[in-house]
Formats: structure tokens, sequence, C-alpha cells
């Protein structure tokens, strides 16, 4: 390591979807954390574009490499290993980080670690609340994923408790977003709108709560076509739609079978340590439900701040950081990019 003596300073590069995230990890602490961002240039699509998207994290990669240099006073010389989001993701996207990681480490040296971006989505709290207790809970929600997590090793031992059997949370939220005209990502729209809305207005289903249900799994698709048929019967009897009820209604629904799912799995689990990330993380409702019910159930609850939760480079180098100081072995250079990635699939294979 060129940092003798010093824990290794890692940079981490984030573009598994339309975030180009470079951050700059040493240890536990942020020295850097830029994001270039194509959202604008999907939102009149409503939903990100693959192409798009990978053409954007092109020409964005380098310089926001540059800034995060300038934004830690480091110069690539200082860099001691390179991590990348291996996947899950958009392929297209993943190739142009992942092929940018191997240039870097193959010109400077340095080893490259491919990386699963939900694995990095929990470590990113380590910069923020310091080590994470092992074994610790996770619940993690996000555009694609909506999974409860049993982390009995950030490196090696990451097991899948429950999953979304059909749409994401996050998408959930986006897809709402949409019937009801609002803006893309739709996640921070609803989560704005609800706070003038009465969320106990209507009473949406909770999804695979019933008796005979899959105790620990989610599915947020009946919800969203129950969201849109109430909205239909509404227009078609030439009444307004109170568009922030709705927005609180729904947000509620998702919050509530969420929180209610991961307490009951950490009791099922003997497990009184919890983590809550991924972009969904995020949502306002979500941070004060979590807190109270976890409060309630005697569970210590870590999150991290709003801006750490959605796709950020910095979570990548946490994730790399904890890899080199558990004497994880670098990926050889011909690692690939999986856009299915499994969860518990910490480090990429060649
Ligand atoms: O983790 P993330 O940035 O990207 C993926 O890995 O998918 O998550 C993005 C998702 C989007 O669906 C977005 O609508 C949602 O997170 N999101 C939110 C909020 N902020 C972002 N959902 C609810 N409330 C929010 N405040
Ligand atoms: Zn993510």
């Amino acid at each position: 390591m060129r940092s003798s003596g010093a824990l290794p300073i890692v940079l981490g590069i984030e573009t598994s979807c339309d975030e180009t995230g470079v951050g700059i990890v040493q240890g536990g602490d942020l020295l850097a954390n830029e994001i270039a961002s194509s959202v604008d240039e999907h939102a009149r699509f409503g939903g990100v574009v693959p192409e798009i998207a990978a053409r954007a994290h092109l020409s964005a990669m380098v310089p926001t490499v540059a800034r995060a240099l300038a934004k830690s006073g480091l110069a690539l010389s200082d860099i001691d290993a390179i991590s990348v989001t291996a996947g899950p993701g958009l392929v297209g996207a993943l190739l142009v980080g992942t092929s940018a990681a191997k240039a870097y480490s193959l010109a400077l040296g340095i080893p490259v670690y491919g990386v699963n971006h939900l694995a990095a989505h929990v470590a990113v709290d380590i910069i923020e609340h310091g080590p994470l207790p092992e074994p610790t809970l996770a619940l993690l929600v996000s555009g694609g994923h909506s999974s409860i997590l049993q982390i009995n090793d950030i490196a090696t031992d990451i097991t899948a408790l429950g999953a979304t059997i059909d749409d994401a949370a996050g998408e959930a939220f986006d897809k709402v977003a949409r019937l009801l005209g609002l803006g893309f990502p739709g996640g921070p729209e609803i989560d704005r709108l609800a706070n003038s809305g009465d969320p106990a207005s209507i009473g949406f289903p909770r999804g695979l709560t019933g008796p005979r249900d899959a105790p620990l799994d989610f599915s947020f698709s009946g919800l969203k076509t129950a969201v849109a048929r109430w909205v239909e019967q509404r227009q078609k009897a030439g009444e307004p739609v109170p568009v922030a009820d709705v927005a609180a209604s729904f947000q509620e629904a998702v919050v509530d079978v969420l929180t209610a799912k991961t307490i009951r799995a950490c009791r099922e689990a003997g497990i009184d340590n919890l983590q809550i990330g991924g972009g969904v993380a995020a949502n306002s409702r979500l941070r004060t439900m979590a807190a109270s019910r976890a409060q309630a159930a005697g569970i210590r609850l870590r999150m991290p701040r709003p801006g750490l939760c959605t796709d950020n480079g910095a979570m990548v180098a946490a994730l790399g950081a904890q890899l080199i100081a558990r004497g994880a072995s670098p990926s050889r250079l011909d690692f690939v990019a999986t856009s299915s990635m499994l969860v518990d699939q910490v480090l990429a294979s060649s």
C-alpha cells in the first residue's frame, strides 16, 4: 500500500444505474463523494433508459473521478485500491464503470475489487456509524431490490431471508408517482407530497400479510394496481383525485409492511441490530416508523443519512475498504459485470 502505515485509500466507482458516483474512503473516513446524474435525461421516458445511462456514464466518468480527487486534495498516485460495482444493475452501465476501474488498476498498478452493489448499500453505514455489529439484519430497499438480509460478515457471509416476489419498493414508488402524474424518480415526490396528505384516508392493501403468505417476502404489484383502480374509479365518477391523500395512503401501506416484516425477521432470527439502506431508506415516513417500531421492540437501528442511501460512490469504496481490512483477495482483471449478481456474492468472479 502506498499510504505506508496508514489505512489504505480506496476509490469507489458506482455506475449500476443512472448515477455516476465516485467516492474516496480511508478506513471509515469519507474523503470525497462526487455524483453526476443523468436523471434529467430519463425523466421524459418515466424511467431509466439503459443506453442513455451508459453513454452518460462514459462522458461523466473521468470528470467525476477528477472532482473527487480535487475534493479530497489527493492525486491518483495516492490511491491504494479501486473498488467498483460489478452488479447487479444495467449491464451497459456496469461495463463503463468496471472498464474504467480495470484501466485505473492497470495504469496505477493497484488492486481492483469488483463488488456487489447491494452489500455496498449496507457497508456505507460504516462511514456514518462505525463498525457494523455482526450479525446485523438489514432491510435493503431500492429501485431494483427489496430484501431482508442477514449479515454475518459483510465480506463473506450475507444471506437473504426474504425478498420481493414482484416489484421492488422503489419501483412501486416510481410507478405510483407516474400514474399520479408526478415526476421521476417518484420516491422523493411522493415523500414530499405525502406530508400534506392523510395516510389513513384510504385503506390500501398490505401485500403478502395473510396467515398463509411467506412472512418475510414482499409483494408491491397488487398495491400498485389497487392505487390505479382507485384513481380510475374517481376519474370515471368525475370526482377530483386527492393526490396528497393517495400518496400518503400508498406510502403508509408500503412502509407499514416493510417495517412490520423487518421487525418480525429480527425477532425470528434473534438479532437485535438492524440497518436500513438503499434509496427508499431516504423516505421520511420509513425512517420515523422504523425508528418507533425498532425502539418498541428493543432493536438498535442504524440508517445512513438520506444522501448516502441513494446510489453513490462512497458506498462502493466503503465496501472495498472492508474487504481489504478483512484480507479478501482482489478481483482478477477479467472479472465480469453481472446484471443479476446475487446478494450472497460479495465479490465478482472471473
Ligand atoms: O438505491 P437507489 O438510489 O438505486 C437503486 O439501486 O435502485 O434507489 C432508487 C430508488 C428509486 O426507486 C427512488 O424513487 C427511491 O429509491 N427513493 C425514494 C426516496 N428517495 C429515493 N423512495 C421513497 N422515498 C424517498 N424519499
Ligand atoms: Zn442502489
